[in-house]
């Protein structure tokens, strides 16, 4: 096969991690037989910097020309003081809006070689830990009218009901391919959006009957989520309720360092990227952790691509690595080997050849 991927490797880590993944990505190429083209774009601070402007429009065109796009993080203290419209993240929102890539996927999976770095009782987490988050991307709050009164200012949250229910459908299709377990966080008893939200999804379960689907208001879901993690296998929310989750989902697989994402829409396209931040702090340093940003890469061969003999090899190859012993400082515990970056992409395309 023949693919285009845009790199946005962005900022703070973000060069450092992507430069990994891509040598993971070229490694599974020259193995499968596979031919990548690679077109290099900026975003976030870096093209504050250079043009004035977080996405500039040349960015969002030869992104949106590509097959996929990977990306790294943005922002960092150097852009704290921009003005709101200039903020790196605007780059981001621009990207998933200006795209249109409503569905978010982002998988806390607790590798088995990492349950030490869990911070809930072992007991909560016995078996393993498997939870996909099916965030919707393009709506919400995030994307309403926003502003400022004489004193005081507002964000409005709205959904219209296709918007929820191609997310839903997402969702159902997921669960369809896992253990067919649906649960729909909204905060009902509350808001309007919710409560249309509700309805849409249980209109959406028709069509999955073999789907088992349940409720929960977002205060309860992040409650249960340390409670009894176990009990989730699709989670599905609208934007920000999912940006919360997400984070408190991450924490319980032990590293925010480990987990992917996938960005889609309803085409094969999608944008890719580790759910971390950009970490200014550790840039440049070789110290990152590039595996969730690997793990993107094998998101990217899957939904993006259709490889699933790639997706799997790129798992397996981090599964490897671990079991291995590598680790970065993130991950580190007593009696495993401690290593950069850099080691730790050269271990991963060790293990892929
Ligand atoms: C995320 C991030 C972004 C979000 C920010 C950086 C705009 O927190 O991808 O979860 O809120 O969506
Ligand atoms: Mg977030």
């Amino acid at each position: 096969m023949k693919f285009t991927v845009a790199l946005i490797p962005g900022d703070g880590i973000g060069p450092d991690i992507v430069k990994e993944a891509v040598r993971v990505l070229d490694a599974v190429a020259l193995t499968y037989g596979h031919e990548v083209t690679y077109k290099h774009l900026i975003a976030g601070g870096e093209a504050i910097d250079q043009t004035g402007q977080p996405l500039p429009e040349e960015t969002l065109k030869e992104a949106s020309s590509s097959d996929a796009v990977l990306l790294g993080a943005v922002g960092g203290p150097k852009w704290d003081n921009v003005p709101s419209s200039l903020r790196p993240e605007k780059a981001l929102l621009g990207l998933r809006g200006g795209m249109g890539l409503f569905c978010n996927l982002r998988p806390a999976l607790l590798y088995s070689q990492l349950a030490d770095a869990c911070p809930l009782r072992s007991e909560l987490v016995e078996g393993g830990l498997d939870v996909m988050v099916v965030r919707e991307l393009t709506g919400g709050i995030y994307f309403g009218k926003r502003g400022r009164s004489e004193d005081g200012a507002y964000d409005t949250m709205s959904y219209t009901k296709s918007e929820i229910e191609r997310i839903a459908r997402k969702a159902f299709e997921i669960a369809m391919k896992r253990k067919k377990k649906v649960t729909s966080v909204d905060k009902a008893n509350i808001l309007e959006t919710s409560r249309l939200w509700r309805a849409t999804v249980e209109e959406v379960a028709k069509d999955y009957p073999e789907v088992e689907l349940n409720h929960l208001y977002v205060d309860n879901a992040s409650m249960q989520l340390v409670r009894n993690p176990k009990q989730f296998d699709v989670i599905l929310t609208e934007n920000m309720f999912g940006d919360i989750l997400s984070d408190e989902a991450s924490m319980i697989t032990g590293s925010i360092g480990m987990l992917p994402s996938a960005s889609l829409r309803s085409d094969s396209f999608g944008m890719y990227e580790p759910i971390h931040g950009s970490a200014p702090d550790i840039a440049g340093q070789d110290k990152a952790n590039p595996l969730a940003t690997i793990l993107s890469v094998a998101m990217m061969l899957r939904y993006t691509f259709s490889l699933q003999k790639e997706a799997d090899a790129v798992e397996e190859a981090v599964r490897k690595t671990l079991d291995d012993g590598w680790r970065t400082a993130d991950i580190f515990s007593e009696g495993t080997k401690l290593c950069g970056t850099r080691a730790m992409g050269d271990a991963v395309v060790s293990n892929i050849r």
